[in-house]
């Protein structure tokens, strides 16, 4: 069942090339995205000036991302929300803004009550969503599937990979209707998000890479994530996986504020991923590595090739494939997957179903 491999979340891991092509692939006619094979014309997207994307756990992670690149594709506000706060504080939610939730299983108990709430409000809501005929996707105006098959690992992870997918074509939707960027641009992204998925293949190579990295840290207690723009999302992610499988206690801070306080946890023994791919933050981003390397932490570098920074700032740089800035979390994220998969079987321990956790979570 496992396909040869220990683990379902390294089997699920490996097979992210797979159904990120699957769910990209019949999303993208003659070159631009297309909704219409999920019953979306394109004159749905004409209709909103404000996005809310509502989410728990790794689907949040994913929507963090869908949010910043919504916003820079199309120009239209988006918030994002944990479900379980989005339904007790009374949203504003004006007319002409889509709900879009996220949820692998379709059945998390929060996000299905932020569809009850925007419905209730008489707001559109789309789902994307993992399987099929789920509460969420029932109950959603639409639904969006992504074609990651069954997850059966409860640290989820290409499930992750196709939620960021769906929310690069939506962007790219946005824009292309709202004539924010032009159909060239359009095309050009379209383009770039294939070579991504493509891209994702050669990020598997880094396993060992990432084994190595996973037996510095096999004393660690304590461990940091960090970045700036989407390389805090992806910290975000990155942080989640590790501390539910492996059990190490960590954060994930945005770069420039951990000297606002948290920088006073930094010591020797507290190692930081220093998540650097995005070039036009790469000064500030070294400005940070130094302010923790100064403090003693040892730093693992998660880059991408061709970007400059001191071998003296970090003990170990690994590069990712360098692809635009905007679509980095799709190969970023594996690195950090493979991590933590491998802190949690150098601990030896139960990787796929890890203690007090559930795959789906259908209680408040
Ligand atoms: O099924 P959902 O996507 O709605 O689940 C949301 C979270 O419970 C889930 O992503 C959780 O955080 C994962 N175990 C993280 O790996």
């Amino acid at each position: 069942k496992k396909g040869g491999f220990d683990h379902f979340m390294l089997k699920e891991i490996f097979e992210q090339p797979q159904v990120l092509s699957d769910t990209i692939h019949p999303r993208i006619i003659d070159g631009f995205p297309s909704f219409t094979q999920d019953g979306i014309n394109d004159n749905f997207w004409l209709h909103f000036n404000r996005i809310s994307i509502v989410a728990c756990g790794t689907a949040l992670h994913a929507g963090m991302v869908g949010k910043a690149i919504i916003e820079k594709l199309s120009h239209i506000p988006v918030e994002c929300d944990i479900a379980s706060e989005f339904r007790y504080r009374n949203p504003i939610m004006t007319k002409n803004t889509l709900v879009i939730v996220i949820s692998q299983s379709g059945e998390t108990l929060d996000t299905l009550a932020a569809v009850r709430l925007a419905k209730l409000r008489g707001l559109p809501t789309l789902a994307i969503v993992n399987v099929p005929g789920s509460s969420i996707s029932r109950e959603a105006d639409y639904t969006i599937y992504t074609y990651a098959g069954p997850e059966i690992s409860v640290a989820s992870t290409k499930a992750y990979s196709v939620q960021l997918s769906i929310m690069y074509l939506v962007a790219m939707k946005l824009a292309m209707t709202t004539g924010t960027r032009s159909f060239e641009e359009i095309r050009t992204l379209s383009k770039g998000l294939l070579e991504a998925a493509e891209a994702s293949q050669q990020v598997l190579k880094l396993k060992e890479e990432a084994k190595f990295c996973a037996q510095q840290f096999a004393k660690i207690k304590d461990l940091f994530f960090f970045g700036r723009g989407l390389d805090y999302s992806l910290s975000l992610e990155g942080s989640l996986k590790m501390k539910e499988i492996s059990y190490i206690h960590c954060e994930a801070y945005a770069a420039g504020e951990m000297k606002h306080g948290t920088i006073a946890l930094i010591a020797p023994d507290v190692p930081v991923v220093a998540v650097c791919t995005q070039e036009f933050l790469l000064s500030k981003m070294i400005g940070n590595i130094k302010e923790v390397q100064s403090r003693g932490a040892n730093v693992l570098l998660i880059t991408k090739e061709g970007m400059e920074i001191d071998p003296e700032l970090y003990n170990h740089r690994i590069d990712l494939p360098a692809l635009d800035d905007i679509f980095m979390p799709l190969v970023g994220v594996i690195v950090l997957q493979l991590l933590a998969y491998y802190s949690a079987v150098i601990r030896d321990l139960d990787v796929d179903k890890p203690r007090n956790l559930a795959k789906s979570v259908t209680v408040e």
